[in-house]
């Protein structure tokens, strides 16, 4: 299976969408949760990414918080996120639904981005409705709430918690109309999420895995590309604009 492959299926879809996790922002500097760096090696995810974990301590939980945002603030789109937002901007593309809260996606232009997880660039009262955008790490942490004085949380998704009802609906309604999806960078072990690419299989739709190792998606695959998501990508969207004429 080939990058020719790929290009095929995307240019007879109907409906593409992708599919994405830490893997895509690998090159981007930002660590992966399970490969042999990841965040889950070094940390125990249930001190840092639950409610009891915040509740029992804060400060605890903004420490590596603040530290994840150093690195996701100062973090660049590569080469993949681009090539997801030309794919769009080609009209190729409807929607692209990320796991990931590190923003990269629509900060290399892509408009329709579903944040099944949340994003490390907003934050929420846990007493109120207050809600903010960040820019920067807060200063002081655990932050306070303006409003009512209490804690400030990341509005990231937690362990044992829902997906926002919204996003989980906006995707569900993209992948119920997909008949392909790019699955990229995910080990696909994360529930509910993970059910996005099953949905298009079970619609006879056309799944394509672009990522460095097997998964768990790789049996439903149709298309399997082992390769680091970045070059993938680059091959893939310059194969088709060469397809279309442009000149590369
Ligand atoms: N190119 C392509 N794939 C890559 C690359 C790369 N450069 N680097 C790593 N990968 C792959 C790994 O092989 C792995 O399959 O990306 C995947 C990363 O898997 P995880 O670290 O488990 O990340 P993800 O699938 O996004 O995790 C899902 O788990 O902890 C929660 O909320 C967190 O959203 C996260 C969810």
């Amino acid at each position: 299976m080939s990058i020719g492959d790929v290009v095929e299926a995307i240019l007879s879809s109907k409906y593409l969408i992708a599919f994405t996790g830490a893997g895509i922002s690998a090159e981007s500097g930002i660590p992966t949760f399970r490969g042999e760096n990841g965040l889950w090696r070094k940390y125990k995810p249930e001190e840092l990414a639950t409610p009891e974990a915040f509740r029992r301590n804060p400060r605890l939980v903004w420490e590596w918080y603040k530290w994840r945002m150093e690195i996701v603030f100062k973090a660049k789109p590569n080469r993949a996120h681009y090539a997801l937002a030309e794919l769009e901007s080609l009209g190729l593309l409807k929607c692209v639904i990320t796991q990931n809260v590190d923003g990269l996606h629509w900060r290399a232009g892509s408009r329709c981005v579903v944040e099944l997880h949340g994003s490390l660039y907003r934050v929420r009262c846990i007493g109120c409705s207050y809600k903010s955008e960040l820019r920067e790490p807060p200063k002081a942490i655990p932050p306070k709430c303006p409003v009512c004085g209490n804690l400030l949380r990341p509005s990231v998704v937690w362990f044992g918690e829902p997906l926002p009802s919204s996003e989980w609906t906006r995707a569900l309604n993209h992948a119920y109309k997909a008949d392909t999806v790019l699955v990229i960078g995910t080990s696909g072990v994360v529930y509910p999420a993970a059910y996005i690419p099953f949905i298009v299989k079970e619609n006879k739709g056309v799944v394509i895995e672009i990522n460095i190792s097997d998964t768990p998606i790789t049996s439903i695959a149709d298309i399997v590309i082992r390769e680091r998501a970045g070059k993938a990508m680059e091959e893939i969207i310059r194969a088709i604009k060469e397809g279309m004429g442009f000149t590369s």
